[in-house]
């Protein structure tokens, strides 16, 4: 099913987005050389419940995990791009982290990721790989419009994506979000344009590429959850949450103070 949003539901997907941006972005600046990515996961519980917030993650179990997810945030580490199970791992200077959260407040889900570097400036192809991730995310939010289609999207991400020279996994990809975090459409990070589901005022979705340097095939971890690049390549992945307006999209997952 696909879910339309009424007009204060929307509101109320911004308050919870902004949440989830300021979580995300009050970790990354809190997170040093040294830290352990289950600190990582008690300071995300501690401020999705000093907001009054619900984590969509901790008793989440789709199929394609083991069980319940258990945490309360998603950590991947250089070569894990998805669905990064925390775990008793102390970041080292260069690591590349990404770090996904949804939660519900008021009803409302939203779900954005980033992915950046600890310590210094990082390495090329580290810096590389979060730089199309964010433009595909950009390119992807730019398509998004009432009268377009998921594929436009779709097609957008993949554009950038392949002209940068990465290999495209469509295994995983954005969706529609809403009352709950995952949803009808799926929205894979390359497609064709014009097709798909039309996009409509009130919906909200999740567009989030994610890329791996030098493959395009993914490995389930041991703890049944996290998903690595089967080369052990370094990898990046950055969504956001936007609701389709009247005239584009808004990005909902932007932090309160901007
Ligand atoms: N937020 C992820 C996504 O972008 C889903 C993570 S599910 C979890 O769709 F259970 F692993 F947390
Ligand atoms: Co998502």
């Amino acid at each position: 099913m696909i879910e339309i949003l009424s007009p204060a539901e929307v509101e109320r997907g911004k308050r919870t987005g902004a949440l989830v941006a300021d979580i995300l972005h009050g970790l990354k600046a809190r997170v040093k050389v040294g830290t352990n990515l289950l600190e990582i996961d008690r300071w995300a519980k501690a401020m999705i419940e000093a907001a009054g917030a619900q984590s969509c993650y901790v008793d989440y179990a789709p199929s394609f995990g083991r069980g319940p997810f258990g945490h309360y945030i998603c950590t991947g580490v250089n070569d894990a791009v998805l669905h990064g199970k925390p775990h008793d791992y102390r970041l080292g200077d260069g690591d590349l982290l990404t770090l996904d959260l949804a939660v519900l407040r008021d009803g409302v889900a939203a779900d954005a990721a980033i992915s950046f570097v600890i310590g210094g400036a990082g390495d090329d192809e580290s810096r590389a790989l979060i730089d199309v991730t964010e433009r595909a995310l950009a390119a992807g939010i730019a398509a998004a419009a009432p009268g377009a289609r998921t594929g436009d999207i779709s097609h957008a991400i993949g554009t950038v994506l392949r002209q940068a020279g990465y290999e495209i996994n469509t295994d995983f990809g954005g969706h529609g979000i809403g009352t709950t975090m995952h949803q009808d459409p799926h929205i894979p990070n390359d497609g064709r344009p014009g097709r798909g589901v039309p996009l409509r005022p009130g919906m909200m979705l999740a567009v989030e590429p994610w890329v791996m340097a030098d493959t395009d095939v993914l490995v389930t971890d041991a703890d049944g959850w996290t998903l690595r690049s089967k080369t052990g390549c370094r990898t990046a992945h950055s969504e956001h949450t936007i609701a389709i307006t009247d005239s584009g999209a808004d990005i909902l997952t932007l932090p309160s103070s901007s």
